[in-house]
This record gives C-alpha cells, sequence and structure tokens, in this order.
C-alpha cells in the first residue's frame, strides 16, 4: 500500500475498545461516552480486518483502545494475531496499554508472541497520577509493569508531557526508567475530542523538556527507528532510550507509514484528520473479503499529507473525536 505522497503504509493501529478504565486528563472528559456495544465489531471480525491489511502488506499491528486489556477475551485475538507472528507474516504484535490489567495479561501476551509493549505512566507520585487519570491506581499500574518486565517484555514507558502537571517529574522519569531498563517516550498533548480543559494550560514543548533534561544529562541522537513516530536519543548515564513525540513542534507526517482502525471498523488514514472510511458495511457485506480489501486499498489514495493540530486557546480541537476512539 503506497499513498499519493509514496509513503508505504506498513504499520496498522487497531483501537479494540474506545471503553477505559481511566479518565486521563487530556484524553477524555469525566462524563466520557462510549459507542454502544451494538456497534462494536466482535473480535473475529477484527481479526479478519486485521488478516486483509496483513495481506496488504502491513508488517505491524499495534493493539490499542481505550484501553485494549479491558476488552473481554481479547487474549483470544491477541493469541491469533500472535499466530501471524510466528509464521512470519507479521513482524511485530505489539500493544498500548494503561497497565492497570497488564499483571493478569503480561505472561500470555508474552505466550502469544508479543515482544514489546508500550505503556503510559504520567507520572510517578500517587497523588498526581490519580488526579491525571481521575481515579487510577498507581500501585496497580506499578504492578503490571513490573509484571510486564518479569515476563520478558520489552517496556517502553509513555509520558505525555504536562505543563505544571508532571514537568518536576520527568528527570525523575528517567531515572526510574533507566533503573529498571526501560525506554521513555514524551510525548505532546495533541488537541484531540472536547476534554472541558484548555489545553494551552497543559501543553509542554519538547523542544522545552528536551533542553531542560540536557542540563542533567547526556543525551546523544542515534538513529534507532520502531516504524513509529518517535525520534530518540540515548542517555549515556543510564545506556537506556528516550524518544520524543512532537507533533506540534516538529511534524513528522512526511514519513509517516501508518493507519488506524476503530473498534466499528472505520479508517482513519490520519490521526489529525475527519476523512474516514467505513470498513464494516463491506466486511459485513460478503464472507469473501474482497470488498474489503477494493475499499482498503481506495480508502489509502485518499491518506492525507499531514495533521492540522495546533495549540491555540481560542481554537476548536482539529479533530472531534477522542484520542480513546483511535488509540493514537
Ligand atoms: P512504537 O512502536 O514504540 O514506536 O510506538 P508508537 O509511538 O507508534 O505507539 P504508541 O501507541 O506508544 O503511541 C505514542 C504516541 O504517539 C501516542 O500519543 C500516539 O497518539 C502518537 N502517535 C502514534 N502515531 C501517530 C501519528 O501518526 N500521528 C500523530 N500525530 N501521533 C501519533
Ligand atoms: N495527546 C497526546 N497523547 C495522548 N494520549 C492520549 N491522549 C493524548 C493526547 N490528547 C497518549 C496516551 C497513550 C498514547 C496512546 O496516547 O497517554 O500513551
Ligand atoms: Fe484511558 Fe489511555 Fe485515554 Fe488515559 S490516555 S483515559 S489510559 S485511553
Amino acid at each position: 500500500m503506497i499513498d499519493p505522497f509514496g509513503r508505504r503504509v506498513t504499520y496498522l493501529r487497531v483501537s479494540v475498545t474506545d471503553r477505559c478504565d481511566l479518565r486521563c486528563v487530556y484524553c477524555m472528559g469525566e462524563d466520557m461516552h462510549f459507542l454502544p456495544k451494538a456497534d462494536i465489531l466482535s473480535l473475529e471480525e477484527l481479526e479478519r480486518l486485521c488478516g486483509a491489511f496483513v495481506r496488504a502488506g502491513v508488517r505491524k499491528i499495534r493493539l490499542t483502545g481505550g484501553e485494549p486489556l479491558v476488552r473481554r477475551g481479547i487474549m483470544s485475538l491477541v493469541d491469533n494475531l500472535g499466530g501471524l507472528v510466528k509464521s512470519g507474516d507479521l513482524d511485530e504484535l505489539t500493544l498500548t496499554t494503561n497497565a492497570t490489567q497488564l499483571a493478569k495479561y503480561a505472561d500470555g501476551l508474552a505466550q502469544a508472541g508479543v515482544k514489546r509493549i508500550n505503556i503510559s505512566l504520567d507520572s510517578l507520585d500517587p497523588e498526581r497520577f490519580q488526579a491525571i487519570t481521575r481515579w487510577g491506581k498507581l500501585d496497580q499500574v506499578i504492578e503490571g509493569i513490573m509484571a510486564a518486565k518479569a515476563a520478558g517484555l520489552a517496556v517502553k514507558i509513555n509520558t505525555v508531557a504536562l505543563k505544571d502537571g508532571n514537568e518536576d517529574e520527568h528527570d525523575h522519569l528517567v531515572d526510574w526508567c533507566g533503573s529498571h531498563g526501560f525506554d521513555l517516550t514524551f510525548i505532546e498533548t495533541m488537541p484531540m475530542g472536547e476534554i472541558h480543559a484548555d489545553r494551552t494550560e497543559q501543553y509542554l514543548p519538547l523542544s522545552l523538556v528536551r533542553s531542560r533534561l540536557e542540563s542533567r544529562w547526556t543525551l546523544t541522537d542515534i538513529d534507532y527507528r520502531t516504524g513509529g513516530p518517535a525520534t530518540y536519543v540515548r542517555v549515556e548515564e543510564t545506556g537506556r532510550r528516550i524518544g520524543f513525540i512532537t507533533p506540534l513542534t516538529h511534524n513528522f507526517c512526511e514519513s509517516c507509514n501508518r493507519v488506524r482502525v476503530t473498534c466499528t471498523g472505520t479508517l482513519y488514514m490520519c490521526l489529525g484528520q475527519n476523512d474516514a472510511a467505513d470498513l464494516r458495511a463491506p466486511l459485513r457485506a460478503s464472507e469473501s473479503d474482497h470488498l474489503l480489501e477494493a475499499a482498503i486499498a481506495e480508502a489509502i489514495t485518499r491518506k492525507p499529507k499531514g495533521h492540522d493540530f495546533i495549540i491555540d486557546r481560542n481554537a476548536h480541537p482539529a479533530v472531534s473525536r477522542h484520542m480513546s476512539v483511535t488509540g493514537g
């Protein structure tokens, strides 16, 4: 699959549910409404969708949410997609999770063929963690993270950089991740969906985060790539990597290799645009995958050049849907 700008699409992000057991302040309002269950694709349908993308050239699948591990029966999908890794049809199957359920699932994920996992963690302070997630328990998340480590999964921590929210903890996070052998990625907050808060109050440019880190740590640019949007440095003192995901300060759309599909079978060709293609109708219209494959091929011809995110007090969110609908 090659889009009109010559970019090869090899990375599929699949949001298996829009539901989440947390309510991070930059992600959702407290009164978030979730999709009716009747609209959601079955796990078998999601697997069929993934199969069609793999036949079209996808080599990496990331399950996201909402929170992917709150979807009932999720391990059957993970096991079956893990089979595609074992057969060589897929290079990587992975997840982005908030880790609340990870203590229960880490071993099963490793057995299914997951090697690497990204975990959202914005604070190491229990009270602050609770405030950011509205009711999350840090202990439970740390237990999940340590279960992933014990299961042999490579852990990368995702931290959304928040002005006045966690900026005084960035050094501690680098230190903590270093001591546990985890990579760490900082993310600029993106204006997606109404969160009943002023994003300008939350936004922290990663150029500033990086320069602050450099007063304590020796950061060396490296050309390590995962196929995701982060650019990486090595922290010489810890030997671990820090990634920077900078949609606002340094647009990376030129090298975009990914699309995302929601749990209702809507394909978004760009995280930061509204244009979408419905894959549920062609999926359900026939037992053969021809219509589905044609719908995917047509959608790729419409992949836009890039996002329109801006952080501005007077601007509406660039896209009205929440991050939890597409999982980033
Ligand atoms: P790796 O495979 O480890 O590189 O993971 P990843 O960065 O692709 O995935 P993850 O789910 O950990 O996403 C980290 C952050 O990157 C999230 O905030 C996503 O919303 C964001 N992200 C992922 N893809 C895109 C993209 O295409 N555009 C933008 N603007 N952000 C993205
Ligand atoms: N901007 C940036 N990152 C976000 N995430 C959720 N909402 C946003 C947002 N508005 C992050 C989560 C998770 C990843 C999938 O996306 O913290 O780590
Ligand atoms: Fe849930 Fe992730 Fe959104 Fe937090 S960022 S509310 S953990 S989906």
